[in-house]
């Protein structure tokens, strides 16, 4: 059994401060090369990275930001969540929430802090480098899965080489400010961000770890037991 795995799977987290230091492009590529290692469905290799940092990250920066000074409606290409969602998953979605706003002492009641921490998702947290993560539209919920199979490869190989993420599903919302800032074909479905950099350690937002379901409420044997 490898303890470098163990490792890198068990001490991976989201980071959402990160240190002014920028990431070499040859360790980005490095990145997306051991993501396409990722097996999917008859080889299909779906979903496509695209990558920015500097004046390209700043520019898609501020028109997020003036998408938000201006209110602008959530875009709905599509959904990320089940809707409704079922109540035993919007506890796990709180106690998360909750272990976030904790950590930055955001108290319950304080919708401006909420509001301000929720608007830096769309600085990607304030990283250096910054990743819009999208799926051709036709593409089934199949697809979907070998994509998630390609993002965990790069997290784990972001992790790997030093650097730290955070998946930015809530990039999704405003799907058509991006596509109109990065010039997107239309069959480009924006599913995710992607916030990397050196992780900054001390910030108290990167101080918790969020719990997981035991293995009884997800795993079940069958035959084992003689
Ligand atoms: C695809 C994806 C999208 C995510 N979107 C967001 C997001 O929009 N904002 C955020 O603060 N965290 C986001 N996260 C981080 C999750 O909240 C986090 O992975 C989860 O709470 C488990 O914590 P951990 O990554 O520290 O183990 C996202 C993670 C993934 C994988």
């Amino acid at each position: 059994m490898s303890e470098v795995l163990d490792d890198l799977l068990f001490s991976r987290r989201s980071v959402r401060a990160f240190l002014d230091e920028p990431v070499a492009l040859d360790d980005l590529k490095a990145m997306c090369v051991a993501a396409r290692s990722a097996p999917s469905g008859a080889n299909l290799q779906p979903g496509r990275l695209h990558i920015l940092t500097a004046d390209p990250l700043a520019n898609l920066v501020v028109d997020l930001q003036q998408a938000i000074a201006d209110n602008r409606p959530f875009d709905h290409g599509y959904s990320y969540f089940p809707k409704p969602m079922p109540p035993y998953l919007k506890e796990r979605q709180r106690a998360a929430g909750y272990a976030l706003y904790e950590a930055l002492s955001i108290s319950r009641r304080d919708l401006e802090g909420r509001r301000a921490q929720f608007a830096h998702n769309y600085r990607f947290f304030g990283a250096p480098v910054g990743v819009i993560v999208t799926i051709e539209r036709s593409m089934g919920k199949g697809c979907f899965m070998d994509l998630g199979m390609f993002l965990m490869s790069f997290l784990l190989k972001v992790e790997d080489m030093g650097y730290s993420a955070t998946g930015i599903g809530a990039m999704a919302n405003y799907a058509s400010v991006i596509e109109q800032n990065l010039g997107l074909g239309d069959d480009e479905l924006v599913v995710c961000g992607l916030a990397i950099g050196k992780a900054d350690q001390a910030h108290p937002v990167n101080q918790f770890r969020t719990q997981r379901a035991g293995l009884e409420e997800f795993a079940q044997f069958y035959g084992f037991e003689r």
